[in-house]
């Protein structure tokens, strides 16, 4: 990109071949569907939102290349071609000596931990994603998430917030508990840490100690490019290095991946395992065939597995990391000047908002975040995701999550961006609607749960707004709302800001 020599404009580097209309309801239709969803975004049809920001997996937009592939896709049971340009990329990439494809991230997880945990065996993190913890946790094993301190600070501002405690983790290797570790496993860049991510000194050092005590170390690589983009430009000596390079040396200090391809492979579906280990390997390929497919497949198409092909080379392109994180970073500052309490620095794929600040007068066992989301589905078609009391059953013993006493980080919004999805116009809309949100938010009320599950609650819990004991049409910008609550609402003018 040359021309940033000479000029600021920031543009997308690549041009759009297809398009998809997206589908435009009244602020009324919006509040009816959200009711009939029993006011979880998750329960709304996609084609009710103007700009979905709920998820950055599989939401991504492949390119022109990568569809080719899909039309030479081989779906030979065995032996396909496409598999082997499958594992040609990834090793030259990763460096593994084994390559297992798998339907997505949380497969490849399945089989790593089936096939290496044993009852009371420790995996310590610097935060595993939910899946993967749920995935040690079945198997026997107890996730130890050990992010450094300043993580849980969201108003501290370092570069490489998802960093492990190297101190806990040393204290670890040296204590008795050292013979129940079955691996170290550190997320890159860390989704459970607003995303943020690791330094290549940190890996250095978590491999050292690995090795030095004859633990694997594994990493979960979904978003390892956005990783690298980060240490190319914030971690000192590798300004000059190619992507491609610093990938290649993240990947050299570790024994074994797990990899979500909806993330850095860019496309919808897959994912893999890749690990160096003989009898490992052995064992993972029996229990891959037993649940996933034939070795040369996983669970995917040959079709699929050209796309990934094609993906993991993309997402190593400069000009395209420059300008996915560059997206990110645009949101971010664009909500900053319409004054949203946003989470800096800004991560490789999300912009998380700090929503028990931006809604002061919603205590959190309201769900002060659960309202923002619902109050951006109604003003703007908005979906993003909560990350906050609904999601971690704060308020509830009963379904209260094994890592609550970790998470510590509030009430959270996350934005999460699908890959070149959306354009400059489309994050202009979002912070527009942020503005408009946060100038009406005090006659934003709080929520109550009406049904949850057990587990994972976010996904089909039901709730209802609660109307603020003044009246709405009273309620103007600056004005104090009184906390006491009476019953719900669910009307269109008890919604609408
Ligand atoms: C850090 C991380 N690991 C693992 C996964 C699981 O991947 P998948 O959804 O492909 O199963 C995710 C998914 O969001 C993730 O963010």
């Amino acid at each position: 990109m040359d021309h940033e020599h000479h000029f600021q404009t920031f543009y997308e580097p690549f041009r759009i071949k297809t398009v998809e209309k997206i589908k435009h309801l009244t602020q009324e239709q919006r509040v009816q569907r959200l009711e009939e969803a029993n006011y979880n975004p998750f329960m709304l049809n996609s084609d009710d939102i103007v700009i979905d920001l709920l998820t950055d997996s599989g939401t991504g937009a492949m390119s022109a290349d990568q569809w080719a592939g899909v039309m030479k896709g081989d779906e030979s049971y065995a032996g396909s071609p496409s598999y082997r340009k499958f594992e040609k990329v990834v090793k030259d990439i990763f460096g593994f000596r084994y390559v297992f494809p798998t339907h997505q991230g949380r497969a490849a997880e399945r089989i790593l931990f089936q096939c290496s945990l044993g009852d009371g065996d420790l995996v310590p993190s610097n935060k595993l994603f939910d899946t993967t913890q749920a995935n040690v946790q079945k198997y026997g094993g107890k996730a130890m998430n050990l992010p450094i301190p300043e993580a849980l600070d969201i108003n501290r501002k370092i570069p490489f917030k998802g960093n492990i405690d190297i101190y806990q983790l040393k204290d670890l290797l040296t204590s008795q508990q050292e013979s129940k570790i079955a691996m170290v496993m550190i997320t890159i860049t860390n989704n459970a840490i607003s995303g943020a991510p690791v330094s290549m000194e940190n890996i250095k050092m978590v491999s050292k100690l690995c090795r030095q005590h004859g633990i694997p170390f594994f990493l979960d690589a979904c978003r390892f490019a956005e990783n690298v983009w980060f240490i190319k430009t914030c971690e000192d000596g590798y300004a000059q290095r190619t992507p491609l390079q610093i990938a290649r040396e993240i990947f050299s200090y570790a024994d074994g991946c797990t990899m979500s391809a909806k993330k850095n492979g860019l496309v919808n579906i897959g994912g893999f395992l890749a690990l160096n280990d003989k009898d490992l390997a052995e064992k993972c390929r029996r229990e891959l065939i037993i649940s996933e497919g034939f070795v040369t497949y996983g669970g995917l198409a040959g079709r699929d597995l050209e796309a990934i092909a094609v993906g993991l080379r993309e997402v190593l392109d400069g000009d395209y990391l420059r300008y996915q994180v560059g997206f990110v970073k645009m949101l971010a500052d664009l909500l900053i000047e319409h004054r949203i309490p946003v989470l800096t620095p800004p991560g490789g794929h999300a912009v998380y908002v700090d929503a028990a600040a931006m809604l002061t007068h919603i205590p959190e066992n309201q769900f002060p975040a659960w309202a923002l989301v619902c109050a951006l589905y109604v003003e703007g078609g908005i979906r993003c995701c909560e990350i906050g009391g609904v999601m971690h059953g704060r308020e509830s013993k009963t379904t209260k999550s094994e890592d609550e006493s970790e998470d510590g980080q509030g009430e959270l919004v996350r934005l999460a961006i699908p890959r070149r999805t959306y354009t400059e116009s489309h994050i202009k809309y979002v912070a527009e609607v942020f503005g408009y949100v946060y100038k009406h938010r005090r006659k934003i009320g709080g929520y109550i749960i009406t049904w949850a599950p057990p587990v994972l609650r976010h996904f089909s819990v039901r709730l209802k707004p609660m109307t603020p004991s003044v009246k709405m049409e009273e309620v103007e910008e600056g004005q104090e709302v009184a906390r006491q609550v009476q019953g719900c609402c669910n009307s269109f003018s008890r919604l609408v800001l």
